[in-house]
C-alpha cells in the first residue's frame, strides 16, 4: 500500500504490519546522534552534558512556588518546570465559581501577567531553561513569559523552554482540554508559527505519553499514541503552511519510566527509531533535527505507595535508571512521599539527590547507549517497535489521532489495558512490594505538607487589586481584537498579548476564546 504524504512523497506503509519489511539490523541500529537515532539524539549523549534535571513544581501563589524555585535551583537543579493549579490549567480565574477549592491545590495559581512576575522574580529568564505544564491556555502562559522576559530586558530571541501544548492526550487522559480539536489545533500551529518568528528557541510542544501510561498505557499503547498525536500535529502544522524542517526541530516528547527498565529502554529506543522514520519517509524532513525525538522522563507516580512510602525512594532511583539508560534529555524523578501529598522541601531534595547519584557516581554517563548490542535490549526494542507500529496502523485505519478520540479508540484500548494490570495486581500476580507482599502489620505515621486554604483569599484579592487598576478599556478593546482573530484566520497569539499586557486575567482571554470555539463535549461512543 503506498501512499500520497502530506509532503507529496510516495511512501510505503511507515506504519502498520507490514511497516519493517526491508530494513536490516545495522540500518535500523545506527549510530548515537545519527539517523534513526535509535541510540540516541546526540553524538556524545551524556558523556558531552548530562540530562537536564528538571523538578516538577509549584503550589499556593506565585510566591511560595518561587520560594520553591529558589530553593530547587540552590540545590543544583538545571531547569525550571512549573506545575500550574486545575483554575489555571481550564482558563479560570482563581475567584470564578468554579474555581473554588482548587486555587493553588496541584501547582501554582496564575491569573496574570502580575502573577507571572512574581513567579520569576529573581531568576534570569535568559539564564535558565522554563518548562510549563500547560496545555490548553498554553499560549497564554508563553505569552506572560515573554512579557515578564521583556520586563527582565531579556529578548524573546533568548527564551528557552517547553510549553506541553499536547491538547490530543488531554481528551485521552488526564482532561484538561478546554476548545474543540479543530480549534485547539489552529492554536496549535498558531504556536508553531509565532514562536518561528517570534521565540525560535522555544520547544513548541510536548508530546506527550506518560498521562496515558498513568492511566492503563502499556509501553507500546503509550509510545503509539503518543507518535500518533505527533503525526495529527506535524499534519496540522504542515497543512498551516509551515515547511516541515521550518517546525520539527522544536517538536519534543514526553514519557514515563517505569521499574520494568529493560523493557522502558527497549520502549525509548524504538520511540526514537519510529518518529526518525515518520519525520523522513512520511513528511520528507530533511533536516536531522527534525528528525530527532528528543524527551522528557518523568518517573512513574502510579507505580508509587502510600504503604511504607520510603520504599518509593528505590523504585524512584530504578525508574530514574530506566530513564537514563533509554538516553532521555530531561528527567524529574517523583518525591517519595508524593502518593500521600505535595512533597516536602527534604523529600523534594532527595529526590533530585537521586539524579544526582546517578549523573555523578554512577558510571552511566561515561558511554553512549550501553545496551547497544545487548541481545535483549535489541529483541524488545524489535518487539516494542513492532507492537506500537501495528497500533499507530490501526489509528492510521480510523483516520488519524482526533478521528480515533473521537471513536474512543486509544481510551477503549488503555483501560483495557489498565484493568488487565488491576487484575494482575489484585491476584498478587504483579508484585507491589509493601501492598500485596511485604506488607507491614501497621503503617508508621507520615507529617505531610499541605496547602493553605487562605491562599484562594489572597488570589481573589490580587485580582481585585489588579481590575480596579487596569485601563479597563484598553482591556476591552484587546480581548475585541482577540475575538476577531479567533474568528477568522489572523495568528491569535499577536492580539493575545496586547490583551495580556494590559492586564487581562487568564479567565477573560479564554472565556474570549470560549465565546468563539466553544467548548469540547466528550463523545460517548465507547
Ligand atoms: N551534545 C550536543 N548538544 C547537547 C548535548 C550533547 N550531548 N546535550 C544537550 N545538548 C544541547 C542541546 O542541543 C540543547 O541545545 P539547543 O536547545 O540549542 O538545541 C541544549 O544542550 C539543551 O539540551 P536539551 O534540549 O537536550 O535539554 P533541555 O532540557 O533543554 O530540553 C526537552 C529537553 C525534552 C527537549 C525539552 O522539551 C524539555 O525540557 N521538556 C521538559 C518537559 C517537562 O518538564 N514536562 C513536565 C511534565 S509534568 C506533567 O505533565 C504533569 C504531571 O502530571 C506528570
Amino acid at each position: 500500500m503506498s501512499r500520497e504524504s502530506e509532503s507529496g512523497l510516495p511512501i510505503e506503509p511507515v506504519y502498520g504490519p507490514d511497516a519493517l519489511e526491508g530494513w536490516d539490523a545495522a540500518e535500523k541500529l545506527g549510530e548515537p546522534g545519527s539517523y534513526p537515532f535509535t541510540r540516541g539524539v546526540y553524538p556524545t549523549m551524556y558523556t558531552g552534558r548530562p540530562w537536564t534535571m528538571r523538578q516538577y513544581a509549584g503550589f499556593g501563589t506565585a510566591v511560595e512556588s518561587n520560594a520553591r524555585y529558589k530553593q530547587l535551583i540552590a540545590n543544583g537543579t538545571m531547569g525550571l518546570s512549573v506545575a500550574f493549579d486545575l483554575p489555571t490549567q481550564m482558563g479560570h480565574d482563581s475567584d470564578a465559581p468554579i474555581a473554588h477549592g482548587e486555587v493553588g491545590k496541584v501547582g501554582v495559581a496564575i491569573d496574570s501577567v502580575e502573577d507571572m512576575r512574581v513567579l520569576f522574580d529573581g531568576i534570569p529568564l535568559d539564564k535558565v531553561s522554563t518548562s510549563m505544564t500547560i496545555n490548553a491556555p498554553a499560549a497564554l502562559l508563553l505569552l506572560m513569559y515573554q512579557l515578564v522576559g521583556e520586563e527582565q530586558g531579556v529578548s524573546a530571541d533568548k527564551l528557552t523552554g517547553t510549553i506541553q501544548n499536547d491538547v490530543l492526550k488531554e481528551y485521552i487522559a488526564r482532561g484538561t482540554y478546554i476548545f474543540p480539536p479543530k480549534p485547539s489545533l489552529r492554536l496549535i500551529a498558531d504556536i508553531f508559527k509565532y514562536c518561528k518568528a517570534e521565540i525560535p528557541k522555544w520547544n513548541t510542544i510536548s508530546i506527550s505519553g506518560y498521562h496515558m501510561a498513568e492511566a492503563g498505557a502499556s509501553p507500546a499503547q503509550e509510545i503509539a499514541f503518543t507518535l500518533a498525536d505527533g503525526i495529527e500535529y506535524v499534519r496540522t502544522a504542515v497543512a498551516a503552511g509551515m515547511d516541515v524542517d521550518d517546525f520539527a526541530p522544536r517538536l519534543s516528547f514526553f514519557f514515563v519510566a517505569r521499574t520494568t527498565i529493560l523493557e522502558e529502554v527497549a520502549k525509548f529506543r524504538a520511540a526514537r527509531r519510529i518518529w526518525a522514520r515518520v519525520m523522513k519517509e512520511e513528511f520528507g524532513a530533511k533536516n536531522p533535527k527534525s528528525m530527532m525525538l528528543r524527551f522528557h522522563t518523568q518517573t512513574a507516580g502510579v507505580q508509587l505507595t502510600a504503604q511504607q512510602p520510603e520504599v518509593n525512594l528505590v523504585r524512584v532511583a530504578v525508574q530514574g535508571l530506566a530513564a537514563v539508560l533509554g538516553g532521555t534529555q530531561s528527567l524529574h524523578t517523583n518525591s517519595f512521599d508524593e502518593a500521600i501529598a505535595l512533597p516536602t522541601d527534604k523529600s523534594a531534595r532527595l529526590a533530585l539527590r537521586t539524579q544526582q547519584v546517578l549523573a555523578y557516581e554512577t558510571d552511566v554517563t561515561a558511554t553512549v547507549d550501553p545496551f547497544a548490542g545487548s541481545y535483549v535490549i535489541e529483541k524488545m526494542t524489535d518487539e516494542v517497535e513492532e507492537a506500537a507500529l501495528e497500533l499507530m496502523g490501526k489509528v492510521e485505519e480510523l483516520g488519524g489521532a482526533v478521528n480515533a478520540i473521537e471513536r474512543g479508540f486509544q481510551k477503549n484500548e488503555i483501560e483495557r489495558n489498565a484493568y488487565r494490570i488491576a487484575q494482575e495486581t489484585d491476584s498478587g500476580e504483579r508484585v507491589v512490594v509493601g501492598v500485596n507482599r511485604f506488607q507491614l502489620d501497621e503503617e508508621e505515621p507520615y507529617e505531610p505538607l499541605r496547602v493553605d486554604p487562605a491562599i484562594e483569599a489572597q488570589q481573589a484579592e490580587r485580582l481585585a487589586k489588579l481590575r480596579a487598576e487596569r485601563d479597563q478599556q484598553a482591556v476591552d478593546a484587546a480581548l475585541d481584537a482577540l475575538r476577531k482573530a479567533a474568528e477568522g484566520d489572523d495568528n491569535v497569539l499577536y492580539p493575545m498579548k496586547d490583551a495580556l499586557r494590559a492586564r487581562a486575567t487568564v479567565g477573560e482571554v479564554c472565556n474570549a476564546l470560549r465565546e468563539v470555539w466553544g467548548t469540547y463535549v466528550p463523545s460517548d461512543a465507547f
